[in-house]
């Protein structure tokens, strides 16, 4: 893998038995994986899946031509509808390799990923004066958000288009059921399936993810090749010492042994604050339930550092940290040297700020260890797709392992249908 895991912050908090004691869980929660035998094992069509979509090609072939077709309307949006793991793997990429400031075009917009009525009605005028492509993904084709705004948008775009609204929207859900795949079918969009053997926090390099990142111009080639590297890699080590993931799982499961029931993903790229809700929703899911499991939460530095660093440093023992780094900044600037300290900034002048803010990195690092939070870092050499494509799918593995040695089913989120059934039941949805 290019990114690297670095342990040494959490030295002293486990041993080498530590280490050696967890292992044989470990390899075991590994082979239940590959060999498809541990809980949920019907929803493990992620773990080959980079690479057998390398090799055959044609849902990439796929891809590329739905986007030589949409492009003959000139999108400047591409609108993803979708909640959870229908929409935050793409957000996460998109924030990932995207320039905060100046968006490109087509630029991604969201909708259905929360109820909130003004922020749809903002949309709906915004969409007037655009002209958009949009992408509605939902694998049950049923989930109350997506649906609602789909309603809305596609009532705009026939309003806007007439006949040629049916060509500007692109359905991603399953094979045979769902009302949107009903809707999809008698309205003649067309159509992606996500595979019944993958779940919605799992499927980021299906096409739930691939095909809104290709409509906005994103490699999802070099994503899937970051991502079948990673799968090699982890398909083929069976130790601690070789697998980044069964590391990066051992280490959660001792913490968690320990009283370390929050895990803190921290950055001081703002880039990655996205990637950071995938990965919490991707844990969160997959782990707390039984009463169990690591509650995943996440920080952005320095500017968190001005608001919960205070917790970290000093509150409540119950955390553990893991950085997600990168070494090396798309962009920097230099700090003007102007040979005055009014700002008390001379012995800064001519300095680089990512040299700055890599030094804020090692410095926060090291006072978080001190004050007694194990720190681990996972430091990417740089942001592109093909790393972002290796680390998705190493926090998918991982994940998987983490769960798996914590005697919990990764696969399965029994407790997210109980707010829907009492909002059903508020809403007086007939059964
Ligand atoms: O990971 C999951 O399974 C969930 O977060 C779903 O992705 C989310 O609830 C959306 O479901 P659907 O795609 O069926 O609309």
């Amino acid at each position: 893998m290019k990114t690297k895991a670095d342990v040494n912050l959490v030295k002293n908090f486990i041993s080498e038995k530590d280490f050696s004691d967890i292992e044989p869980a470990l390899q075991q929660a590994r082979e239940s994986l590959l060999a498809k035998t541990g809980a949920g094992a019907e929803f493990t069509g992620w773990v080959n899946w980079p690479s057998a979509l390398l090799d055959s090609g044609e849902i990439i072939d796929r891809i590329e031509k739905t986007c030589r077709r949409v492009s003959a309307f000139n999108p400047d949006v591409i609108v993803v509808i979708g909640i959870g793991g229908s929409y935050l793997g793409a957000r996460a990429v998109y924030d990932a390799l995207t320039p905060p400031i100046g968006q490109p075009r087509p630029e991604m917009i969201f909708a259905g990923h929360q109820l909130d009525a003004g922020y749809h009605a903002l949309l709906m005028q915004h969409l007037k004066e655009r002209n958009p492509v949009v992408v509605v993904i939902s694998k049950s084709g049923t989930t109350t958000e997506p649906a609602i705004a789909f309603r809305l948008i596609r009532t705009l775009m026939e309003e806007k288009y007439g006949n040629e609204a049916a060509q500007r929207i692109i359905a991603i859900t399953d094979e045979k059921k769902g009302a949107l795949r009903t809707l999809a079918d008698s309205q003649g969009y067309e159509t992606y399936i996500i595979p019944d053997d993958i779940g919605g926090r799992f499927s980021v390099l299906t096409p739930v993810g691939l095909l809104p990142l290709a409509l906005c111009g994103f490699s999802v080639r070099e994503l899937l090749e970051g991502a079948a590297q990673c799968e090699k890699e982890l398909s083929a080590n069976n130790t601690i010492s070789t697998n980044q993931a069964m590391l990066y799982a051992a280490i959660r499961q001792i913490l968690y042994r320990q009283g370390k029931h929050v895990e803190l993903q921290s950055t001081f790229c703002p880039q990655l604050a996205t990637l950071s809700e995938w990965w919490k929703q991707l844990y969160g899911e997959s782990e707390g339930k039984d009463k169990k499991g690591i509650f995943p939460a996440s920080l952005v530095f320095t500017t968190d550092l001005h608001s919960l660093g205070q917790f970290v440093q000093d509150g409540n023992r119950v955390l553990f940290e893991t950085f997600l780094s990168v070494a090396k900044p798309e962009k920097d600037i230099e700090i003007p040297v102007l040979n005055s300290n009014s700002d008390e900034l001379l012995y800064l002048e001519g300095k680089k700020m990512s040299y700055v803010n890599r030094k804020a990195e090692e410095a926060t690092r090291f006072a978080h260890a001190q004050g007694g939070v194990p720190v681990l870092a996972l430091e990417m050499p740089e942001l592109n797709e093909f790393t972002i494509g290796e680390i998705l799918y190493f926090f998918e593995f991982a994940c998987a392992l983490s769960a798996y040695t914590l005697g919990v089913n990764p696969f399965d989120q029994p407790g997210v249908e109980a707010y829907k059934q009492k909002m059903f039941e508020l809403l007086g949805k007939k059964k």
